[in-house]
């Protein structure tokens, strides 16, 4: 656990990370997230990426998870979110990243094919989580139980409150997601879960030190064997 004065040294420790990683595992695979919080890691990385540092041309990324009912093309769409704020500075192959279709015909049967697509690739080398104030990671949210797989998900509406204000209102956020399940984010081999504010301590103190219980998803990542937490 790591925590640092300032977000602008979360965002340079989590993108040195990211960097060592790909230096050394040219083609690894990177679990990545969207929302506010990695944006400014991912600024640093477009910020190596254009010093010469690295290269994420052999990179294949996957996304956590996608609102149901927003085409790529929809600006508060994670497939748009990501070409914004890092797939178009960078030089990944487009064709390597991945994000659940949230406008597949049958949702249910789109997490079987991410799931499967995961799979052919081995596993995640690292997976960049943010938290949600209620302790969701990806679309998790508390629940008396929760699923292994990608699936679909019922957002909360603390959730759907948190991110109208990406969108004109709260009415437009859709109200269901599809998510990476808590088996797929435990199997990365590491996991980087980042925090910023004073808004996110409470929920990340739950986590870290409360009992594992799946009414706070993110207390899960407790039994993970390598886990790196930047606050
Ligand atoms: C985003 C995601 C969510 C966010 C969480 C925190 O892909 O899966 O779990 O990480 O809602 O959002 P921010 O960073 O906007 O506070």
């Amino acid at each position: 656990i790591l925590k640092l004065p300032t977000a602008a040294e979360v965002n340079e420790v989590g993108a040195d990370l990211i960097t060592s990683l790909v230096q050394t595992k040219p083609n690894a695979v990177l679990g990545l997230a969207t929302g506010s919080t990695p944006v400014g890691i991912y600024q640093e990385l477009i910020r190596a990426y254009q010093r010469g540092l690295v290269s994420f041309k052999q990179v294949k990324a996957f996304n956590l998870d996608e609102y149901i009912g927003l085409p790529a093309t929809h600006s508060q769409s994670y497939a748009y979110f990501m070409k914004e704020q890092l797939f178009n500075h960078i030089d990944i192959d487009p064709e390597q990243t991945n994000i659940p279709n949230g406008t597949a015909a049958d949702p249910h049967e789109e997490g079987k094919r991410y799931d499967a697509l995961l799979e052919s690739v081995g596993n995640i080398d690292l997976q960049i989580l943010g938290i949600g104030h209620n302790g969701h990671i990806g679309f998790n949210e508390p629940s008396p139980a929760l699923v292994s797989g990608t699936h679909v998900v019922e957002l909360a509406e603390q959730t759907r409150e948190a991110n109208a204000r990406f969108f004109e209102d709260k009415s437009q956020v859709p109200t269901h997601a599809l998510t990476m399940g808590v088996g797929s984010i435990l199997k990365a081999k590491t996991i980087l879960l980042v925090a910023k504010g004073a808004d996110k301590a409470n929920i990340v103190h739950r986590a870290l030190t409360g009992p594992i219980t799946t009414e706070c998803p993110a207390s899960l990542l407790q039994t993970h064997p390598h886990l790196i937490v930047l606050l």
